[in-house]
């Protein structure tokens, strides 16, 4: 048997009320299984900041790097909470933990479930990845303020792209569209503005594109991407892209595919020097904490992504088919997180 050294971080919001399913589920999941999870839960995020003034302090970052892998909830403040500067908890935290643990893949999939209501009219059979740069572009906080403050202020923010870094996740984007009956790889970049980053991406992936003969390579720009998002999903199987328009088009594919609340991620370090971390994609969602109202969903799903990760994919699998029967069976009726919960619990073990 193989005991899972975990931890966890379940952060603000309904981060803590997301994750304590996914906890439950992943338990649930490993009674009869050789996998078994050792717990170390990490108090972090904007209320912990508020009562300690501590974001991750190094000894925290240097013993969550211990660990087998890490499940973490959501953090942040609410958009107009002015006692937490804004973007303090999301830099100091959350991306110092996907930078300093080498998360290249930031892998999120989009898949419309049987009986979930898209939005979309004519929603066609939607199924696909989305290979998210997680490590570089304009998150890396490569700007500043000049006159900060007055008429005349100039704000940089300079996306950063090193060859290193795209060819990695490129590579990795190409092997996963291999491994997919359909093996299609788009990639979204705007080279007709952004033209030395877009010229960077675009020569990585002719580059790399002969390793992969099977894979049918094709080209968006961004803006076109967000079109046939909402107008043709069904047409895309593999996405790459940098850091930031993965963002975005994640919460747009999250949308067209029955809503945030069921979107999963994993942070991927795939040379797995550090421990890669699973989250749902969406925030922590200050407009429903505390109520029991929010989806947990997207947080046993991020849970079912660690199982595959640690290659415990009997486990995962059934969690997947769970989530699926539960999904296929709403019909609008309001139920409580830990309802939602419990019942995948329960159909799990
Ligand atoms: P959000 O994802 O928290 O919320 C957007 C909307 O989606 C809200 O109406 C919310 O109620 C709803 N929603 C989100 N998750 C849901 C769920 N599981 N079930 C049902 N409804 C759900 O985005 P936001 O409002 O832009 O951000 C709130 C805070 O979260 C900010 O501080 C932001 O920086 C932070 N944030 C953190 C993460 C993260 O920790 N990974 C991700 C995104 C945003
Ligand atoms: C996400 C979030 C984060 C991101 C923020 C909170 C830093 O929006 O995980 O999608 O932009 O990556
Ligand atoms: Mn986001």
């Amino acid at each position: 048997s193989k005991v899972i050294s975990l931890a966890v971080i379940p952060g603000d919001g309904i981060g803590p009320e997301v994750t304590a399913e996914a906890v439950k589920v992943l338990t649930a999941v490993t009674k009869d299984s050789p996998a078994s999870f050792d717990l170390t839960e990490y108090s972090l995020g904007a209320e912990h900041w508020l009562q300690t003034g501590e974001t991750l302090p190094e000894e925290t970052l240097a013993a969550i790097k211990g660990h087998d892998a890490i499940l973490f909830g959501a953090v942040g403040a609410a958009p107009g909470d002015t006692a937490i500067p804004s973007g303090l908890i999301e830099r100091e935290l959350l991306l110092k933990l996907r930078f300093n643990l080498d998360h290249f893949v930031n892998l999120r999939p989009s898949k419309l479930f049987p009986g979930v209501a898209s939005p979309l009219a004519n929603p066609g059979d939607i199924d696909f990845i989305v290979v998210r740069e997680g490590t570089e572009g304009p998150y890396v906080g490569n700007g500043g303020s000049l006159r900060t403050g007055t008429a005349h202020e100039i704000a940089t923010e300079v996306s950063l792209n090193t060859a290193y870094g795209v060819e990695r996740v490129v590579r990795d984007a190409f092997r996963r569209a291999n491994d997919r009956p359909r093996k299609k790889l788009t990639l979204v970049h705007k080279h007709n503005v952004l033209v030395y980053a877009g010229k960077l991406w675009k020569r990585i992936v002719d580059e790399v594109a002969p390793e992969f003969p099977n894979v049918a390579v094709d080209y968006l720009h961004v803006d076109a991407a967000t079109i046939f998002l909402t107008t043709d999903p069904s047409r895309f199987d593999v996405i790459v892209t940098d850091n930031l328009f993965g963002d975005i088009l994640t919460d747009l594919a999250a949308a067209v595919t029955g809503g945030i609340g069921l979107a999963a991620s994993g942070n991927i370090n795939m040379e797995g020097t550090f421990p890669s971390m699973f989250e749902p994609v969406h925030g922590s969602a200050p407009d429903i904490a505390g109520q029991q109202k929010a989806d947990p969903t997207a947080a046993i799903l991020s849970a079912a992504l660690l199982l595959h990760h640690l290659g415990f994919h009997a486990e995962a699998e059934r969690v997947e088919q769970a989530v699926e029967a539960d999904v296929a069976g709403r019909s609008g009726q309001a139920r409580k997180t830990a309802e939602i919960g419990d019942a995948i619990a329960a159909a799990v073990s």
